[in-house]
């Protein structure tokens, strides 16, 4: 694997993350009604974990001499609680996936820190996952 490849899937998840800050922030500032305040905090907290993941990514993406991709991408806006509920456990559904199948190609190619990075990421967002899934109670 080149370093070019490694940087693709770094900034592949980079903008990933990106649109999952964006997407939690504006589903705390549109809530609505009586459960307003505790999806506020929650969605809060959820995007500040995501910036965390961006520094991880945006880091290695230069120690592999790229340049970080900031790009946002499309985020949903949602003005229903549960329908955003929804979307973000799809987004997160697709962030355990893509970095589950990125830790096996990061493994063959002898890339151990960062198939440990990711696999933390792995953890991470299987977390946000299960507590989205909670809230939601369906
Ligand atoms: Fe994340
Ligand atoms: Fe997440």
């Amino acid at each position: 694997m080149t370093n070019e490849e490694i940087v693709e899937i770094l900034n592949y998840h980079l903008e990933e993350e990106i649109r999952a800050i964006l997407q939690y922030l504006q589903h705390a500032y549109m809530a609505r009604g009586v459960d307003r305040l505790p999806i506020y905090e929650f969605m809060e907290k959820a995007s500040i974990g995501e910036m965390k993941h961006v520094e991880i990514l945006a880091k290695k993406v230069v120690a592999f001499g790229g340049v970080p991709s900031m790009r946002a991408k499309n985020i949903d806006s949602s003005p229903d609680i549960k329908d955003m509920l929804r979307a973000d456990i799809a987004l997160e559904e697709e962030a355990v996936r893509k970095y589950s199948e990125d830790v096996a190609k990061l493994d063959a190619a002898g890339q151990i820190a960062l198939k440990v990075i990711f696999e933390n990421l792995v953890e991470d967002e299987q977390e946000h996952l299960d507590e989205l899934r909670i809230l939601l109670g369906e």
